[in-house]
């Protein structure tokens, strides 16, 4: 499609960003509205950021997606903050509008929760909940689960003092039990949430292995090809409901996609059409 003076112009922002599946996701929500957009991919060097999304808003783009690892700047440089970029301290969307101010939000909470009791038909309110990680992912996802108002929200990370530091902030919002892997204890939690860098490393993070139940959903953030370590332990452990982040991946895009265009896209489809491409 040639860009012409009506098109709006998008993109995602990150390092490395070569792999992202966002224009892919973008363009075919765009199609079902047969809106004209372009969303490219932009590969920032470390230390470049803030000049980088200036440049594309001068250029006349209407806003970007942001990931790792630059969700924390993309906060900082917004003019105006949303009250959920506000509570995850980053965001992940970025609005140039048209007093030309860069106004934040983060969808990334919402992505999950809406992929978790929506897709995937699993209640949170008065569940157990186990994430295991502390890193800026967590922070983006913990008010939102904590929305639905859980029985409890443990948060085990491998450095203790950064998952306590996560619960310090929203512990006015619900029960959450925060330390190194050992303060799993007990068995059963209804949902577990990888949000840890390990599948990347091919390894995974030293649950207790009561923790999981043949009921319990096995969440990982991450997604690739193939069942992540993550995945492939909790099916080990007898887990029947086991999934990697793609849904969550697209639902936040659909967020996304509404803040900048208004409309909201289906995403079912798009699930399936990603799939064998990854
Ligand atoms: P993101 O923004 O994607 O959350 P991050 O801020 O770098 O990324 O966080 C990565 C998370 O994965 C952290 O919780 C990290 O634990 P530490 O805080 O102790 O560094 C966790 N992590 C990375 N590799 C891990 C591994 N091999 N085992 C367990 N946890 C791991």
């Amino acid at each position: 499609m040639v860009a012409d003076s009506k098109t709006k112009k998008f993109a995602v922002m990150g390092h490395p960003i070569r792999h992202s599946k966002s224009p892919m996701i973008h363009r075919d929500f765009a199609d079902q509205f047969g809106l004209d957009i372009n969303y490219e991919t932009i590969d920032v060097e470390p230390g470049t950021f803030a000049q980088t999304v200036r440049d594309f808003q001068a250029s006349g783009a209407s806003g970007c997606n942001v990931t790792v690892p630059y969700k924390i700047d993309a906060f900082e440089i917004a003019d105006v903050r949303s009250e959920r970029a506000q509570r995850a301290g980053a965001a992940n969307t970025l609005i140039f509008d048209d007093q030309d101010r860069i106004c934040a939000d983060n969808t990334d909470g919402v992505g999950l929760l809406r992929d978790i009791t929506h897709n995937l038909q699993v209640p949170l309110e008065n569940k157990r909940i186990l994430i295991l990680g502390a890193g800026g992912a967590v922070r983006g996802i913990v008010p939102s689960l904590l929305s639905k108002q859980p029985m409890l929200l443990v948060i085990a990370n491998r450095t203790a003092a950064r998952a306590r530091e996560i619960a310090a902030r929203f512990e006015d919002e619900g029960t959450i039990l925060a330390g190194g892997y050992e303060v799993v204890s007990g068995a059963g939690f209804d949902v577990i949430i990888n949000a840890t860098a390990a599948s990347m490393e091919g390894e995974i993070p030293p649950i207790p292995e009561r923790c999981l139940t043949s009921k319990t959903l096995a969440y990982d953030l991450m997604y690739s090809d193939k069942p992540t370590p993550f995945m492939l332990w909790a099916r080990m452990q007898g887990a029947s409901k086991v999934t990697d982040g793609l849904g969550m991946l697209v639902e936040q895009a659909a967020e996304s996609f509404y803040l900048w265009h208004g409309r909201r896209p289906e995403t079912l489809s798009v699930m399936t059409t990603l799939r064998p491409s990854l």
